[in-house]
Protein backbone atom coordinates (compact mmCIF):
# COMPACT_ATOMS: atom_id res chain seq x y z
CA UNK A 1 0.00 0.00 0.00
CA UNK A 2 1.03 3.47 0.70
CA UNK A 3 4.68 3.32 2.09
CA UNK A 4 6.35 6.39 3.28
CA UNK A 5 10.19 5.45 2.33
CA UNK A 6 12.44 8.82 3.88
CA UNK A 7 13.17 9.47 7.29
CA UNK A 8 12.82 13.13 6.50
CA UNK A 9 9.34 13.47 4.81
CA UNK A 10 6.85 15.84 6.28
CA UNK A 11 3.99 13.71 8.00
CA UNK A 12 1.63 16.48 7.17
CA UNK A 13 2.18 16.70 3.24
CA UNK A 14 2.10 12.57 3.22
CA UNK A 15 -1.31 12.95 5.11
CA UNK A 16 -2.92 15.15 2.82
CA UNK A 17 -1.50 13.11 -0.14
CA UNK A 18 -3.18 9.46 0.83
CA UNK A 19 -6.17 9.39 -0.92
CA UNK A 20 -6.57 5.96 -0.97
CA UNK A 21 -9.19 6.02 1.09
CA UNK A 22 -11.40 9.49 -1.18
CA UNK A 23 -15.13 8.45 -1.56
CA UNK A 24 -15.40 8.13 -5.31
CA UNK A 25 -18.10 9.74 -7.41
CA UNK A 26 -19.86 7.49 -10.33
CA UNK A 27 -17.70 8.90 -12.92
CA UNK A 28 -14.08 8.40 -11.32
CA UNK A 29 -15.42 4.44 -11.36
CA UNK A 30 -16.57 4.30 -14.43
CA UNK A 31 -13.16 6.34 -15.61
CA UNK A 32 -11.09 4.33 -13.80
CA UNK A 33 -11.71 1.22 -16.09
CA UNK A 34 -11.03 3.62 -19.71
CA UNK A 35 -7.46 2.30 -21.25
CA UNK A 36 -5.53 5.70 -22.57
CA UNK A 37 -4.68 4.57 -26.62
CA UNK A 38 -1.45 4.53 -27.10
CA UNK A 39 0.54 5.06 -30.94
CA UNK A 40 0.56 1.88 -32.54
CA UNK A 41 4.01 2.66 -32.49
CA UNK A 42 4.62 2.18 -29.30
CA UNK A 43 2.65 -1.10 -28.41
CA UNK A 44 5.15 -3.32 -29.14
CA UNK A 45 9.38 -3.44 -29.94
CA UNK A 46 10.63 0.00 -30.56
CA UNK A 47 13.62 1.01 -32.19
CA UNK A 48 15.22 4.40 -32.33
CA UNK A 49 15.54 6.60 -35.35
CA UNK A 50 17.76 9.25 -34.90
CA UNK A 51 17.32 12.52 -37.29
CA UNK A 52 19.65 15.38 -38.33
CA UNK A 53 21.91 17.28 -35.66
CA UNK A 54 19.93 20.48 -34.10
CA UNK A 55 20.44 23.95 -33.52
CA UNK A 56 18.60 26.30 -30.59
CA UNK A 57 15.72 28.70 -32.09
CA UNK A 58 18.25 31.20 -31.45
CA UNK A 59 21.34 32.46 -30.00
CA UNK A 60 23.32 29.28 -31.06
CA UNK A 61 26.63 30.50 -29.79
CA UNK A 62 25.94 31.22 -26.60
CA UNK A 63 23.37 27.82 -26.15
CA UNK A 64 26.29 25.67 -27.41
CA UNK A 65 28.78 27.42 -25.01
CA UNK A 66 25.91 26.74 -22.23
CA UNK A 67 25.01 23.41 -22.80
CA UNK A 68 28.51 21.42 -24.25
CA UNK A 69 27.08 18.31 -23.18
CA UNK A 70 23.15 18.25 -24.59
CA UNK A 71 23.46 20.91 -27.43
CA UNK A 72 22.66 19.52 -31.04
CA UNK A 73 21.41 16.23 -30.07
CA UNK A 74 19.49 14.89 -32.83
CA UNK A 75 15.55 14.47 -32.80
CA UNK A 76 14.20 11.36 -31.72
CA UNK A 77 11.39 9.19 -33.61
CA UNK A 78 10.40 5.65 -32.44
CA UNK A 79 9.87 2.86 -34.58
CA UNK A 80 8.54 -0.27 -34.97
CA UNK A 81 11.31 -2.89 -34.12
CA UNK A 82 10.87 -6.69 -34.88
CA UNK A 83 13.22 -8.08 -31.80
CA UNK A 84 12.28 -6.69 -27.73
CA UNK A 85 15.72 -5.59 -26.18
CA UNK A 86 16.02 -7.41 -22.88
CA UNK A 87 16.33 -4.36 -20.23
CA UNK A 88 17.91 -4.64 -16.54
CA UNK A 89 15.68 -3.06 -13.90
CA UNK A 90 16.22 0.52 -13.51
CA UNK A 91 14.35 2.93 -10.97
CA UNK A 92 12.87 6.77 -12.05
CA UNK A 93 11.64 9.62 -10.29
CA UNK A 94 9.09 11.78 -10.85
CA UNK A 95 8.11 15.70 -10.20
CA UNK A 96 5.00 17.33 -11.28
CA UNK A 97 6.15 20.89 -11.35
CA UNK A 98 4.16 24.29 -11.02
CA UNK A 99 0.31 25.11 -12.14
CA UNK A 100 -2.24 22.18 -12.17
CA UNK A 101 -2.97 20.60 -15.54
CA UNK A 102 -5.67 17.95 -16.05
CA UNK A 103 -3.68 14.75 -17.05
CA UNK A 104 -0.62 15.02 -15.54
CA UNK A 105 -1.83 11.30 -13.28
CA UNK A 106 -1.97 9.88 -16.68
CA UNK A 107 1.51 11.01 -17.42
CA UNK A 108 2.71 9.00 -14.35
CA UNK A 109 0.63 6.27 -15.47
CA UNK A 110 2.39 6.36 -18.64
CA UNK A 111 5.26 6.11 -17.52
CA UNK A 112 4.77 3.53 -14.47
CA UNK A 113 3.14 1.19 -17.53
CA UNK A 114 6.06 2.35 -19.81
CA UNK A 115 8.84 1.48 -17.27
CA UNK A 116 6.78 -1.96 -16.44
CA UNK A 117 6.77 -2.66 -19.90
CA UNK A 118 10.79 -2.04 -19.85
CA UNK A 119 11.36 -4.64 -17.05
CA UNK A 120 8.56 -5.26 -14.35
CA UNK A 121 11.06 -5.24 -11.69
CA UNK A 122 11.54 -1.31 -12.28
CA UNK A 123 10.52 1.02 -9.68
CA UNK A 124 9.25 4.91 -9.70
CA UNK A 125 9.21 7.23 -7.25
CA UNK A 126 7.53 10.47 -6.41
CA UNK A 127 9.00 13.35 -5.39
CA UNK A 128 6.08 15.58 -3.33
CA UNK A 129 5.23 19.16 -3.69
CA UNK A 130 6.96 19.37 -6.63
CA UNK A 131 10.67 20.03 -7.10
CA UNK A 132 11.05 21.19 -3.87
CA UNK A 133 10.77 17.40 -2.72
CA UNK A 134 13.93 16.45 -4.44
CA UNK A 135 15.75 19.02 -3.33
CA UNK A 136 14.24 18.25 0.73
CA UNK A 137 14.22 14.24 0.21
CA UNK A 138 10.52 14.07 0.13
CA UNK A 139 9.57 11.51 -1.72
CA UNK A 140 7.14 7.90 -2.12
CA UNK A 141 7.09 4.86 -4.10
CA UNK A 142 4.28 4.79 -6.72
CA UNK A 143 3.19 1.37 -6.26
CA UNK A 144 0.66 0.07 -8.82
CA UNK A 145 -1.84 0.25 -5.71
CA UNK A 146 -1.25 4.01 -5.73
CA UNK A 147 -1.76 4.40 -9.34
CA UNK A 148 -4.52 2.63 -9.68
CA UNK A 149 -5.85 4.77 -7.78
CA UNK A 150 -5.35 7.51 -10.19
CA UNK A 151 -5.52 6.60 -13.61
CA UNK A 152 -7.61 9.40 -16.01
CA UNK A 153 -8.58 11.44 -12.69
CA UNK A 154 -7.64 14.94 -12.84
CA UNK A 155 -5.63 16.76 -10.45
CA UNK A 156 -1.96 16.33 -8.66
CA UNK A 157 -2.76 14.90 -5.48
CA UNK A 158 -1.24 12.09 -5.97
CA UNK A 159 2.42 13.11 -5.26
CA UNK A 160 1.70 16.91 -5.08
CA UNK A 161 3.10 20.04 -7.36
CA UNK A 162 5.12 23.18 -5.90
CA UNK A 163 6.69 26.02 -7.92
CA UNK A 164 10.29 25.79 -6.19
CA UNK A 165 12.75 26.42 -8.94
CA UNK A 166 15.32 24.06 -9.61
CA UNK A 167 18.24 26.59 -10.53
CA UNK A 168 21.12 26.22 -8.23
CA UNK A 169 24.34 23.74 -8.23
CA UNK A 170 23.57 23.19 -4.25
CA UNK A 171 19.75 22.01 -5.39
CA UNK A 172 20.92 19.88 -7.70
CA UNK A 173 23.98 18.43 -5.49
CA UNK A 174 21.22 18.14 -2.91
CA UNK A 175 19.19 16.10 -5.44
CA UNK A 176 21.29 14.01 -6.48
CA UNK A 177 22.40 12.72 -2.71
CA UNK A 178 19.01 11.18 -2.77
CA UNK A 179 18.81 10.35 -6.21
CA UNK A 180 22.29 8.03 -5.51
CA UNK A 181 20.23 7.04 -1.76
CA UNK A 182 17.57 5.64 -3.94
CA UNK A 183 19.55 3.97 -7.03
CA UNK A 184 17.83 6.52 -9.31
CA UNK A 185 19.00 6.38 -13.08
CA UNK A 186 16.68 8.70 -14.73
CA UNK A 187 14.29 11.80 -13.45
CA UNK A 188 11.15 13.21 -15.20
CA UNK A 189 10.14 16.81 -14.87
CA UNK A 190 6.75 17.05 -15.69
CA UNK A 191 6.15 21.20 -16.09
CA UNK A 192 5.89 24.31 -18.22
CA UNK A 193 8.46 26.27 -20.10
CA UNK A 194 10.76 27.24 -17.29
CA UNK A 195 10.43 23.98 -15.57
CA UNK A 196 11.72 21.91 -18.76
CA UNK A 197 14.22 24.96 -18.72
CA UNK A 198 15.39 24.24 -15.40
CA UNK A 199 15.13 20.40 -16.52
CA UNK A 200 17.44 21.18 -19.67
CA UNK A 201 19.93 22.73 -16.80
CA UNK A 202 20.25 19.98 -14.57
CA UNK A 203 20.22 17.12 -17.51
CA UNK A 204 23.75 19.15 -18.79
CA UNK A 205 25.04 19.49 -15.44
CA UNK A 206 24.33 15.83 -14.37
CA UNK A 207 25.49 14.88 -17.79
CA UNK A 208 29.12 17.22 -17.36
CA UNK A 209 29.62 15.42 -13.69
CA UNK A 210 28.70 12.38 -14.94
CA UNK A 211 26.07 11.69 -12.45
CA UNK A 212 24.89 8.87 -13.90
CA UNK A 213 21.36 10.50 -14.24
CA UNK A 214 19.14 11.20 -17.21
CA UNK A 215 16.60 13.63 -17.07
CA UNK A 216 13.80 13.93 -19.75
CA UNK A 217 11.03 16.99 -19.41
CA UNK A 218 7.09 16.73 -20.22
CA UNK A 219 5.19 19.46 -21.62
CA UNK A 220 2.35 20.65 -19.09
CA UNK A 221 0.31 24.12 -18.73
CA UNK A 222 -3.17 25.19 -19.45
CA UNK A 223 -1.57 28.28 -20.70
CA UNK A 224 -0.64 26.44 -23.79
CA UNK A 225 2.31 28.49 -24.35
CA UNK A 226 4.92 25.70 -24.34
CA UNK A 227 4.68 24.35 -28.51
CA UNK A 228 6.41 24.40 -31.31
CA UNK A 229 7.17 22.50 -34.17
CA UNK A 230 7.63 19.34 -32.28
CA UNK A 231 5.71 19.78 -29.42
CA UNK A 232 1.88 20.28 -31.08
CA UNK A 233 0.51 21.09 -27.46
CA UNK A 234 1.24 21.48 -23.82
CA UNK A 235 -0.69 18.40 -21.75
CA UNK A 236 -4.03 20.44 -20.02
CA UNK A 237 -4.85 22.80 -22.49
CA UNK A 238 -7.62 20.84 -24.12
CA UNK A 239 -9.63 19.78 -20.74
CA UNK A 240 -9.34 23.02 -19.27
CA UNK A 241 -10.48 24.92 -22.58
CA UNK A 242 -13.28 22.75 -23.04
CA UNK A 243 -14.37 22.94 -19.08
CA UNK A 244 -14.21 27.21 -19.33
CA UNK A 245 -15.67 26.79 -22.53
CA UNK A 246 -18.97 24.62 -21.18
CA UNK A 247 -19.33 27.34 -18.06
CA UNK A 248 -18.88 30.63 -21.18
CA UNK A 249 -21.54 28.49 -23.31
CA UNK A 250 -23.90 28.46 -20.29
CA UNK A 251 -23.35 31.82 -19.54
CA UNK A 252 -24.49 32.50 -22.86
CA UNK A 253 -27.26 30.92 -22.63
CA UNK A 254 -28.18 32.48 -19.82
CA UNK A 255 -27.58 35.98 -21.00
CA UNK A 256 -29.14 35.25 -24.58
CA UNK A 257 -32.32 34.45 -22.39
CA UNK A 258 -32.35 36.89 -19.81
CA UNK A 259 -31.14 39.87 -22.42
CA UNK A 260 -29.79 42.66 -19.67
CA UNK A 261 -26.26 41.71 -18.32
CA UNK A 262 -22.91 41.93 -20.26
CA UNK A 263 -20.93 39.51 -19.18
CA UNK A 264 -16.67 40.37 -18.57
CA UNK A 265 -15.26 37.11 -18.64
CA UNK A 266 -11.45 36.91 -17.37
CA UNK A 267 -9.85 33.48 -18.56
CA UNK A 268 -6.76 31.89 -17.42
CA UNK A 269 -3.36 32.20 -18.36
CA UNK A 270 -0.51 34.42 -16.92
CA UNK A 271 0.85 35.52 -20.57
CA UNK A 272 -0.37 34.20 -23.85
CA UNK A 273 -4.01 34.41 -25.12
CA UNK A 274 -4.32 31.20 -26.38
CA UNK A 275 -7.15 29.98 -24.06
CA UNK A 276 -9.25 33.07 -24.66
CA UNK A 277 -8.82 32.14 -28.08
CA UNK A 278 -9.65 28.95 -27.88
CA UNK A 279 -13.00 29.86 -26.13
CA UNK A 280 -13.91 31.95 -28.59
CA UNK A 281 -13.76 29.77 -30.88
CA UNK A 282 -15.81 27.28 -29.33
CA UNK A 283 -18.39 29.47 -27.96
CA UNK A 284 -18.29 32.75 -30.18
CA UNK A 285 -18.85 35.40 -27.97
CA UNK A 286 -18.94 38.93 -29.13
CA UNK A 287 -15.86 40.30 -27.70
CA UNK A 288 -12.81 38.38 -27.57
CA UNK A 289 -9.55 40.35 -26.04
CA UNK A 290 -6.06 39.44 -27.23
CA UNK A 291 -3.17 40.07 -25.63
CA UNK A 292 -1.14 39.91 -28.22
CA UNK A 293 -2.83 42.03 -30.96
CA UNK A 294 -3.61 44.73 -28.67
CA UNK A 295 0.68 44.70 -27.85
CA UNK A 296 1.18 44.56 -31.45
CA UNK A 297 -1.03 47.49 -32.00
CA UNK A 298 0.32 49.48 -29.61
CA UNK A 299 -3.32 50.23 -28.31
CA UNK A 300 -3.86 52.32 -25.19
CA UNK A 301 -6.29 51.55 -22.37
CA UNK A 302 -8.87 54.07 -23.78
CA UNK A 303 -8.68 52.35 -27.41
CA UNK A 304 -9.82 48.72 -25.64
CA UNK A 305 -12.50 50.72 -24.00
CA UNK A 306 -13.96 52.72 -27.10
CA UNK A 307 -14.00 49.11 -28.92
CA UNK A 308 -15.85 47.56 -26.07
CA UNK A 309 -18.42 50.73 -25.72
CA UNK A 310 -18.47 50.91 -29.43
CA UNK A 311 -19.97 47.55 -29.35
CA UNK A 312 -22.31 47.89 -26.72
CA UNK A 313 -23.58 51.18 -28.04
CA UNK A 314 -24.08 49.58 -31.25
CA UNK A 315 -26.43 46.55 -30.26
CA UNK A 316 -28.02 48.42 -27.61
CA UNK A 317 -29.12 50.43 -31.10
CA UNK A 318 -30.60 47.04 -32.06
CA UNK A 319 -32.70 46.14 -28.95
CA UNK A 320 -29.86 44.29 -27.36
CA UNK A 321 -28.70 45.24 -24.04
CA UNK A 322 -26.54 42.08 -23.13
CA UNK A 323 -23.39 40.70 -24.54
CA UNK A 324 -20.31 38.72 -23.45
CA UNK A 325 -16.58 39.78 -23.33
CA UNK A 326 -13.51 37.10 -23.20
CA UNK A 327 -10.20 38.35 -21.07
CA UNK A 328 -7.24 37.29 -21.03
CA UNK A 329 -6.01 37.12 -17.55
CA UNK A 330 -2.22 38.80 -18.69
CA UNK A 331 -4.10 41.66 -21.30
CA UNK A 332 -2.34 44.62 -18.57
CA UNK A 333 1.06 43.35 -19.12
CA UNK A 334 0.42 43.42 -22.75
CA UNK A 335 -0.80 47.02 -23.01
CA UNK A 336 2.20 48.86 -23.95
CA UNK A 337 1.79 51.88 -21.65
CA UNK A 338 0.33 50.16 -18.73
CA UNK A 339 3.46 48.18 -18.93
CA UNK A 340 5.52 51.67 -18.70
CA UNK A 341 2.64 52.77 -15.73
CA UNK A 342 3.68 49.83 -14.39
CA UNK A 343 7.43 49.84 -14.73
CA UNK A 344 7.61 53.32 -13.14
CA UNK A 345 5.22 52.79 -10.35
CA UNK A 346 8.08 49.15 -9.99
CA UNK A 347 10.79 52.35 -9.10
CA UNK A 348 8.74 54.96 -7.63
CA UNK A 349 7.44 52.35 -4.33
CA UNK A 350 10.71 50.74 -4.22
CA UNK A 351 12.67 53.72 -3.69
CA UNK A 352 9.80 55.47 -1.94
CA UNK A 353 9.83 53.89 1.68
CA UNK A 354 7.99 56.68 2.89
CA UNK A 355 5.12 55.79 1.03
CA UNK A 356 3.45 52.97 3.33
CA UNK A 357 3.33 55.81 5.93
CA UNK A 358 0.92 58.06 3.66
CA UNK A 359 -3.06 58.33 4.55
CA UNK A 360 -4.70 56.27 1.69
CA UNK A 361 -7.00 58.77 1.36
CA UNK A 362 -3.85 60.96 0.18
CA UNK A 363 -1.93 58.16 -2.09
CA UNK A 364 -3.38 58.74 -4.89
CA UNK A 365 -2.33 62.62 -5.37
CA UNK A 366 0.86 61.63 -4.26
CA UNK A 367 1.48 58.82 -6.78
CA UNK A 368 -0.09 61.28 -9.24
CA UNK A 369 2.64 64.14 -7.87
CA UNK A 370 5.56 61.74 -8.42
CA UNK A 371 4.56 60.13 -12.43
CA UNK A 372 6.36 61.17 -15.12
CA UNK A 373 3.08 63.57 -16.76
CA UNK A 374 1.72 60.63 -19.25
CA UNK A 375 1.91 57.90 -16.31
CA UNK A 376 0.14 60.21 -14.23
CA UNK A 377 -2.51 60.80 -16.85
CA UNK A 378 -3.32 57.04 -16.90
CA UNK A 379 -2.99 56.31 -13.77
CA UNK A 380 -5.51 59.49 -12.78
CA UNK A 381 -7.86 57.75 -15.22
CA UNK A 382 -8.00 54.45 -13.41
CA UNK A 383 -10.69 53.21 -11.23
CA UNK A 384 -10.31 53.60 -7.64
CA UNK A 385 -9.78 50.03 -7.00
CA UNK A 386 -7.41 48.96 -9.96
CA UNK A 387 -5.02 52.25 -9.11
CA UNK A 388 -5.03 50.80 -5.30
CA UNK A 389 -4.07 47.54 -6.24
CA UNK A 390 -1.33 48.43 -8.95
CA UNK A 391 0.69 50.34 -5.78
CA UNK A 392 -0.24 47.27 -3.25
CA UNK A 393 0.24 43.78 -4.60
CA UNK A 394 3.76 43.40 -4.95
CA UNK A 395 5.56 40.05 -4.91
CA UNK A 396 8.95 39.39 -3.45
CA UNK A 397 11.15 40.82 -6.49
CA UNK A 398 9.10 44.32 -5.72
CA UNK A 399 7.34 43.57 -9.14
CA UNK A 400 3.41 44.43 -9.27
CA UNK A 401 1.00 41.17 -9.40
CA UNK A 402 -0.37 41.35 -12.48
CA UNK A 403 -2.60 38.37 -12.24
CA UNK A 404 -4.65 40.12 -8.76
CA UNK A 405 -5.82 42.86 -11.30
CA UNK A 406 -9.19 42.29 -11.64
CA UNK A 407 -9.21 43.60 -15.28
CA UNK A 408 -12.39 42.35 -15.93
CA UNK A 409 -13.63 45.05 -13.20
CA UNK A 410 -11.50 47.32 -14.54
CA UNK A 411 -12.75 47.69 -17.91
CA UNK A 412 -16.49 46.71 -17.45
CA UNK A 413 -16.10 50.20 -14.82
CA UNK A 414 -14.32 52.28 -17.62
CA UNK A 415 -16.35 51.21 -20.69
CA UNK A 416 -19.83 52.50 -18.15
CA UNK A 417 -17.92 55.46 -17.56
CA UNK A 418 -18.02 56.07 -21.22
CA UNK A 419 -20.94 54.75 -22.13
CA UNK A 420 -22.55 57.40 -19.52
CA UNK A 421 -20.39 60.30 -21.52
CA UNK A 422 -21.69 59.02 -24.91
CA UNK A 423 -25.44 58.77 -23.29
CA UNK A 424 -25.16 62.73 -22.56
CA UNK A 425 -23.87 63.03 -26.13
CA UNK A 426 -26.61 61.34 -27.30
CA UNK A 427 -24.17 58.35 -28.54
CA UNK A 428 -25.85 55.85 -26.58
CA UNK A 429 -29.44 55.11 -25.50
CA UNK A 430 -29.67 51.69 -24.30
CA UNK A 431 -28.69 50.55 -20.96
CA UNK A 432 -25.46 48.93 -19.44
CA UNK A 433 -25.31 46.05 -16.57
CA UNK A 434 -22.08 44.17 -16.25
CA UNK A 435 -21.55 40.83 -14.69
CA UNK A 436 -18.00 39.73 -13.60
CA UNK A 437 -16.36 35.75 -13.71
CA UNK A 438 -12.94 34.86 -13.22
CA UNK A 439 -12.35 30.90 -15.38
CA UNK A 440 -9.08 29.61 -13.81
CA UNK A 441 -8.66 27.01 -10.94
CA UNK A 442 -12.13 25.40 -12.26
CA UNK A 443 -10.42 24.01 -15.67
CA UNK A 444 -7.17 22.93 -14.08
CA UNK A 445 -8.08 19.70 -11.91
CA UNK A 446 -10.70 18.41 -14.22
CA UNK A 447 -10.97 14.59 -15.20
CA UNK A 448 -8.79 15.02 -18.57
CA UNK A 449 -10.66 14.56 -22.14
CA UNK A 450 -10.05 11.51 -23.97
CA UNK A 451 -7.44 13.49 -25.71
CA UNK A 452 -5.53 14.71 -22.43
CA UNK A 453 -5.77 11.35 -21.16
CA UNK A 454 -4.43 9.68 -23.89
CA UNK A 455 -2.04 12.69 -25.14
CA UNK A 456 -0.96 12.42 -21.25
CA UNK A 457 -0.50 8.41 -21.35
CA UNK A 458 1.65 8.82 -24.42
CA UNK A 459 3.79 11.32 -22.95
CA UNK A 460 4.62 9.23 -19.99
CA UNK A 461 4.74 5.91 -22.04
CA UNK A 462 7.28 8.04 -24.41
CA UNK A 463 9.15 9.28 -22.32
CA UNK A 464 9.92 5.59 -20.20
CA UNK A 465 10.62 4.86 -23.58
CA UNK A 466 13.65 7.65 -23.93
CA UNK A 467 15.26 6.79 -20.78
CA UNK A 468 15.72 2.94 -21.83
CA UNK A 469 16.87 4.23 -24.49
CA UNK A 470 19.86 6.00 -22.56
CA UNK A 471 18.99 9.45 -23.34
CA UNK A 472 19.15 12.73 -20.92
CA UNK A 473 18.26 16.23 -21.69
CA UNK A 474 15.11 15.50 -24.19
CA UNK A 475 11.41 16.41 -24.17
CA UNK A 476 9.11 13.62 -24.63
CA UNK A 477 7.21 14.05 -27.65
CA UNK A 478 4.20 13.19 -29.08
CA UNK A 479 2.83 14.18 -32.71
CA UNK A 480 0.16 14.37 -35.29
CA UNK A 481 -2.51 14.32 -32.45
CA UNK A 482 -4.89 15.50 -34.90
CA UNK A 483 -5.25 12.11 -36.53
CA UNK A 484 -6.38 8.67 -34.44
CA UNK A 485 -4.30 7.83 -32.14
CA UNK A 486 -2.62 4.51 -33.23
CA UNK A 487 -1.03 6.93 -36.11
CA UNK A 488 0.34 9.37 -33.36
CA UNK A 489 4.48 9.59 -33.68
CA UNK A 490 6.16 9.40 -30.62
CA UNK A 491 9.84 10.20 -29.49
CA UNK A 492 12.32 13.35 -28.38
CA UNK A 493 13.04 16.57 -28.82
CA UNK A 494 16.68 18.02 -27.64
CA UNK A 495 15.56 20.57 -25.09
CA UNK A 496 18.12 23.22 -25.96
CA UNK A 497 16.39 23.06 -29.50
CA UNK A 498 13.19 25.47 -28.06
CA UNK A 499 15.89 27.82 -26.05
CA UNK A 500 16.90 31.45 -26.63
CA UNK A 501 18.70 33.15 -24.56
CA UNK A 502 16.33 36.59 -22.45
CA UNK A 503 17.07 38.91 -19.76
CA UNK A 504 15.45 37.82 -16.66
CA UNK A 505 16.00 39.85 -13.54
CA UNK A 506 18.61 41.69 -15.43
CA UNK A 507 20.71 38.58 -16.68
CA UNK A 508 20.78 37.53 -19.77
CA UNK A 509 19.61 33.69 -19.38
CA UNK A 510 19.27 30.10 -21.51
CA UNK A 511 15.21 29.48 -21.77
CA UNK A 512 12.91 27.78 -23.22
CA UNK A 513 11.34 30.40 -26.25
CA UNK A 514 7.41 31.00 -25.02
CA UNK A 515 4.61 30.29 -27.44
CA UNK A 516 2.69 33.54 -27.42
CA UNK A 517 -0.33 33.85 -30.16
CA UNK A 518 0.78 34.73 -33.64
CA UNK A 519 -1.16 36.89 -35.08
CA UNK A 520 -0.41 35.56 -38.59
CA UNK A 521 -1.27 31.85 -37.73
CA UNK A 522 -4.57 30.17 -38.45
CA UNK A 523 -6.35 30.31 -35.13
CA UNK A 524 -6.17 33.99 -34.70
CA UNK A 525 -7.07 34.59 -38.39
CA UNK A 526 -10.28 32.39 -38.27
CA UNK A 527 -11.28 34.30 -35.13
CA UNK A 528 -10.22 37.81 -36.69
CA UNK A 529 -12.18 36.81 -39.66
CA UNK A 530 -16.27 36.34 -37.94
CA UNK A 531 -14.98 38.82 -34.92
CA UNK A 532 -17.09 41.60 -36.70
CA UNK A 533 -20.07 39.16 -37.60
CA UNK A 534 -19.67 37.99 -33.55
CA UNK A 535 -20.22 41.11 -32.12
CA UNK A 536 -23.30 42.57 -33.92
CA UNK A 537 -24.88 39.41 -34.11
CA UNK A 538 -26.17 36.66 -31.57
CA UNK A 539 -24.21 33.77 -32.71
CA UNK A 540 -23.58 31.90 -29.01
CA UNK A 541 -22.37 27.87 -29.59
CA UNK A 542 -23.25 25.98 -26.62
CA UNK A 543 -20.69 23.06 -26.28
CA UNK A 544 -21.66 21.60 -23.08
CA UNK A 545 -19.83 19.57 -20.70
CA UNK A 546 -17.08 17.19 -21.60
CA UNK A 547 -17.88 14.01 -22.79
CA UNK A 548 -16.09 10.67 -21.60
CA UNK A 549 -18.44 7.99 -23.44
CA UNK A 550 -20.16 8.39 -27.08
CA UNK A 551 -19.99 9.15 -29.81
CA UNK A 552 -16.43 9.97 -31.58
CA UNK A 553 -17.28 13.65 -32.79
CA UNK A 554 -18.15 14.30 -28.93
CA UNK A 555 -15.60 12.33 -27.32
CA UNK A 556 -12.31 12.81 -28.60
CA UNK A 557 -12.25 16.05 -30.98
CA UNK A 558 -8.78 18.16 -30.50
CA UNK A 559 -9.13 21.69 -29.54
CA UNK A 560 -9.86 23.98 -32.61
CA UNK A 561 -6.79 25.78 -31.97
CA UNK A 562 -4.77 22.29 -32.75
CA UNK A 563 -6.79 21.89 -35.61
CA UNK A 564 -6.81 24.58 -37.31
CA UNK A 565 -2.67 24.79 -36.94
CA UNK A 566 -2.55 20.84 -38.02
CA UNK A 567 -5.03 21.43 -41.31
CA UNK A 568 -2.82 20.77 -44.30
P1 LIG B 1 1.96 26.80 -15.17
O1 LIG B 1 2.53 27.64 -16.25
O2 LIG B 1 2.90 26.49 -14.08
O3 LIG B 1 1.32 25.55 -15.73
O4 LIG B 1 0.76 27.59 -14.47
C1 LIG B 1 -0.10 28.38 -15.22
C2 LIG B 1 -1.19 29.01 -14.40
O5 LIG B 1 -2.30 28.15 -14.30
C3 LIG B 1 -1.57 30.35 -15.01
O6 LIG B 1 -2.57 30.21 -15.96
C4 LIG B 1 -1.95 31.16 -13.80
O7 LIG B 1 -1.70 32.53 -14.01
C5 LIG B 1 -1.05 30.64 -12.74
O8 LIG B 1 -0.75 29.31 -13.08
C6 LIG B 1 -1.64 30.68 -11.36
O9 LIG B 1 -0.68 30.30 -10.44
P2 LIG B 1 -1.00 29.70 -9.01
O10 LIG B 1 -1.42 28.29 -9.19
O11 LIG B 1 0.31 29.77 -8.31
O12 LIG B 1 -2.08 30.52 -8.40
Amino acid sequence: MYRLMSNFANVLDITNLNHIKMTKSALQIARAAYQPKLPNVLLGAVKVQLGEATQSVADQEDIQKLFPNTYGMPIIKFEQATTKEEYSPINVGVILSGGQAPGGHNVISGLFDGLKNINDQCKLYGFLMGPGGLVDHKYIEITSDIIDQYRNTGGFDIIGSGRTKLEKQEQFDKGLEILKQLNISALVIIGGDDSNTNACVLAEYYASINAGVQVIGCPKTIDGDLKNDMIETSFGFDTACKVYSEVIGNIQRDCNSARKYWHFIKLMGRSASHIALECALQTQPNICLISEEIEAKNKSLDDIVTYIADIVAKRAAQGNNFGTILIPEGLIEFIPAMKKLIAELNDLLATNSEFAMIKKSAQREWIISKLSADNAAIYASLPEGVARQLTLDRDPHGNVQVSLIETEKLLSEMVATKLDEWKKEGKFCGKFAAQHHFFGYEGRCAAPSNYDADYCYSLGYTAATLISAGKTGYMSSVRNTTAPAAEWVAGGVPITMMMNMERRHGEMKPVIQKALVRLDAAPFKAFAAIREELALNTEYVYPGPIQYFGPTEVCDQPTKTLQLEQAK
